[in-house]
């Protein structure tokens, strides 16, 4: 169809070439022409001449030749990406001297980059400067960025570089966002010791093996995310304020914390999966006698010597603007004395999967800025906190203590904090104190979360609790409460009595559940009651107005047809596999596929049990082979009979037709099997 139009429309320019607006396949908007995606071998020549923005991606144009932007002397971008270009003629932009924005993403432009460079050289008002994915090697990079001394925005990613020296972006004057993602980077020499207007740098995905004397006080975010960095050591004698806001250093060799700079503005630290840890306790040991300096060579053989006194824990530099520090999956086992306080702005604290050993919730140890406390998937076994009765951690709202062997805390110590909002207490020991039986002890095996009137989420999964005692969540306003693998949990009728008017997700999975009544619960939108004994549907179940229920691994072996089209009705996801389902009982299950409000999430692998004790896919089952019934059973025998006097039919022709033609047999296997011979 795109072909009979672009020759349908060539024709026409030969014939009427006077024509005074000529059709054009690419969408005008004002001063911008669209012709991405149609199948362009070359740059259209009919456009209007005043166009400024021309698109032209995902076209075949092979190569830009002279002369055929010619026609466009105000063009102020260009983008020809993904087009498989593999040469830009030398004079192309000649006549286009207004050009700013070039994207040549993902193309062939390493084949013929000389040319390429000659062409960029007469725009001397380029600005921005996209050339990923082209297979360029730092060599060609550095000829082609040669003069380009206007350019502030050059995205390099996903090219070939390997190392970078003062050479390659030695003109780049002006520029201030440079992408280097994707490369294969080992080495960096001096490279950007010119960009002295660069802000944002991207270095994420290369192999670089570390970043010492770092030096560049006028960036704002460094990404050295995803390399091979086992040391940042900036160059202790800079005594300006280094610019930088945000460093993201994550997915690293790291071993210490970084050495930042003694002035700095950093907001955001990022450094999750490294192997970072403190070791001051080592430096008191002075049998030990461990060096302080490191020595790092490059390719030249030249040598800058770091010395940081490796064992100490105050040359961190300047930490005191950190608002986000993300420090999960290291070596963590202590803060060294006085470390966190240092961040006096610090408001996200991620700390999961470390190795700490001790937890203070106490505006001594924590900034009282810290609004989310995430140290889940650590060694923690006790909690203190203060005894006051209101602690001065004021604005800490998120709390996830999950995943410790935490048996002991002050039992009051979550009522402590004013603004608690979401408590994550999951796979720890600890039970629930009986509100009225309460010591004021500083340490015990429960806690309480009575009167706690900010919390809206409380998870306490697989605390190992064995009763929730009357009043419990008294005074507690929760809208989500996970009560899942507790399997010794006995939960009373009365014992959620003051969550009824507010609760709407509810996880009672593997907590010994056989029935419980529902109707107070008139929020209730997500239900999880799997993994329990349940055998008969809650009748309570069909008086709420469920978007998710999950039955799974229960022990319901059907349910009951009206049951099942209210359910149909009033819940939006079910989840309903590993039931023990009678197959000659499955109404429920046609209900459920016919509904249009409700879907069966894991229809596919819902099971049933067959007469014969198999378990087979429900969906699969034919209600015919139930017996029980007398027409279901006529049926059956109906189709065995006629089955085997069909079969026997078979037989019998095939027998004649062996005997009656007996030259057909050895003239098959001949044709299939063996070369031809005469008969
Ligand atoms: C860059 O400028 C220098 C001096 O003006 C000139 O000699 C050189 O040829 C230019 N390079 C390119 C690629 O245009
Ligand atoms: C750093 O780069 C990686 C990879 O592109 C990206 O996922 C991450 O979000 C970046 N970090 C920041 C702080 O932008
Ligand atoms: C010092 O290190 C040695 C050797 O590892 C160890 O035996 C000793 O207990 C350490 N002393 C202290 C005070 O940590
Ligand atoms: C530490 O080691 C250096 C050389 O390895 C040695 O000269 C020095 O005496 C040692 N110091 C102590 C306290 O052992
Ligand atoms: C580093 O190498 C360069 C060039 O090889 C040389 O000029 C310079 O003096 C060397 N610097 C040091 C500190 O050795
Ligand atoms: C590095 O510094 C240490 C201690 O200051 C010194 O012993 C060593 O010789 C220095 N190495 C180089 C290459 O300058
Ligand atoms: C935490 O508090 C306990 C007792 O209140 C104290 O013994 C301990 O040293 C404190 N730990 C830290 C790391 O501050
Ligand atoms: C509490 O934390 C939030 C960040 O979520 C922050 O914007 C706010 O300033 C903090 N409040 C105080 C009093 O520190
Ligand atoms: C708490 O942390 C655990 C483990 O890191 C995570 O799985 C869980 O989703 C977190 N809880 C909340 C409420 O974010
Ligand atoms: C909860 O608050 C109510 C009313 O303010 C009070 O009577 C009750 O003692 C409190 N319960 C606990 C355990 O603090
Ligand atoms: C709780 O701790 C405080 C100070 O840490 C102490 O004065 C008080 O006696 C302790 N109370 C109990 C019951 O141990
Ligand atoms: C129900 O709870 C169990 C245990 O916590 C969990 O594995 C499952 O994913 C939950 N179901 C849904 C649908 O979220």
């Amino acid at each position: 169809m795109l072909g009979i139009r672009v020759l349908l429309y060539f024709g026409f320019v030969a014939v009427l070439p006077a024509l005074c607006h000529p059709h054009t396949i690419c969408t005008l908007i004002q001063r911008t022409a669209m012709c991405n995606s149609l199948r362009l071998s070359s740059v259209p020549s009919n456009l209007p001449q005043h166009i400024e923005e021309l698109f032209l991606n995902q076209n075949i144009i092979l190569k830009l030749q002279t002369g055929c932007l010619s026609g466009y002397s105000s063009l102020r971008m260009l983008s020809c990406a993904n087009c498989f270009l593999n040469a830009v003629d030398g004079q192309v932009f000649s006549n286009s001297p207004l050009i700013e924005n070039l994207n040549f993403a993902d193309n062939e432009l390493h084949k013929e980059h000389n040319q390429f460079a000659q062409s960029l050289s007469s725009l001397t008002r380029l600005r921005i400067l996209d050339i990923s994915g082209n297979g360029l090697t730092e060599d060609m990079v550095s000829e082609l960025l040669q003069n380009l001394t206007s350019l502030e925005y050059l995205d390099l990613s996903r090219n070939v570089l390997l190392r970078l020296d003062e050479y390659t972006f030695r003109d780049l004057h002006q520029l201030k966002e440079l992408n280097l993602e994707n490369n294969v980077l080992f080495e960096i020499d001096a490279a950007f010791d010119h960009l002295k207007k660069l802000r944002r740098l991207n270095l994420a995905f290369n192999s670089l093996p570390c970043l010492v004397k770092f030096e560049m006080t006028q960036l704002v975010v460094l990404n050295a995310s995803h390399n091979l960095i086992e040391w940042f050591i900036t160059n202790q004698d800079i005594t300006e304020t280094f610019d930088l806001e945000t460093l993201d250093l994550s997915d690293n060799r790291l071993l210490y914390f970084p050495f930042l700079p003694t002035y700095n503005r950093i907001k955001t630290l990022l450094l999750p999966n490294n192997h970072i840890g403190f070791y001051s306790h080592l430096s008191q040991n002075s049998s030990l006698n461990w060096t302080n300096s490191v020595e790092f060579y490059n390719l030249g053989g030249n040598a800058s010597n770091v010395t940081a006194e490796l064992w100490r824990d105050d040359l961190q530099g300047d930490i005191s603007s950190v608002q986000l520090l993300d420090i999960s999956v290291n070596q963590v086992r202590y803060f060294p004395q006085g470390f966190l306080q240092k961040m006096p702005h610090l408001y996200w604290l991620r700390m999961r999967s470390n190795c700490l050993e001790s937890l203070n919730l106490t505006g001594e140890e924590l900034p009282v800025t810290v609004y989310e406390l995430d140290v889940s998937n650590n060694r923690l076994a006790e909690l203190h906190a203060d005894s006051s009765s209101i602690s001065e951690l004021n604005n800490l709202t998120h709390l996830n203590l999950s995943l410790n062997n935490i048996q002991k805390l002050p039992p009051r110590v979550f009522t402590t904090f004013p603004s608690l909002s979401i408590v994550d207490f999951s796979y720890n020991t600890v039970g629930l104190c009986h509100p009225t039986e309460l010591s004021n002890s500083n340490s015990s095996a429960c806690a309480v979360w009575t009167n706690l009137s900010t919390l809206k989420q409380l998870h306490i999964a697989g605390c190992n609790l064995n009763k929730i005692p009357p009043l419990t969540f008294n005074g507690t306003p929760l809208t989500y409460l996970d009560l899942s693998n507790n399997p010794d949990l006995h939960i009373g009728q009365g014992c959620l009595s003051g969550l009824s008017g507010t609760l709407q997700h509810l996880g009672l999975s593997n907590t010994g559940l056989q029935d419980f009544n529902f109707s107070p619960f008139k929020q209730l939108r997500f239900l999880n009651i799997s993994k329990n004994s349940i055998s008969v549907l809650p009748i309570s179940l069909m008086t709420l107005n469920l978007k998710l229920l999950d039955l799974r691994d229960n022990m319901l072996s059907t349910i009951k047809p009206e049951h099942a089209t209210v359910l149909a009705k009033q819940v939006q996801i079910v989840y309903i596999e590993g039931n023990n389902f009678n197959c000659c009982q499955l109404e429920w299950y046609r209900t459920f596929e016919k509904s249009k409000n409700l879907h069966v999430a894991d229809h596919l692998e819902v099971t049933c049990v067959d007469l014969h004790q198999q378990r087979l896919k429900a969906g699969l089952f034919n209600s015919v082979l139930c017996g029980g019934r007398s027409t279901d059973e006529s049926i059956f025998w109906y189709i065995l009979l006629f089955s085997s006097v069909g079969v026997s039919m078979v037989g019998v022709s095939i027998i004649y037709f062996l005997t009656f033609r007996p030259r057909l047999l050895p003239r098959v296997i001949k044709k299939k099997c063996w070369k031809p011979t005469t008969y």
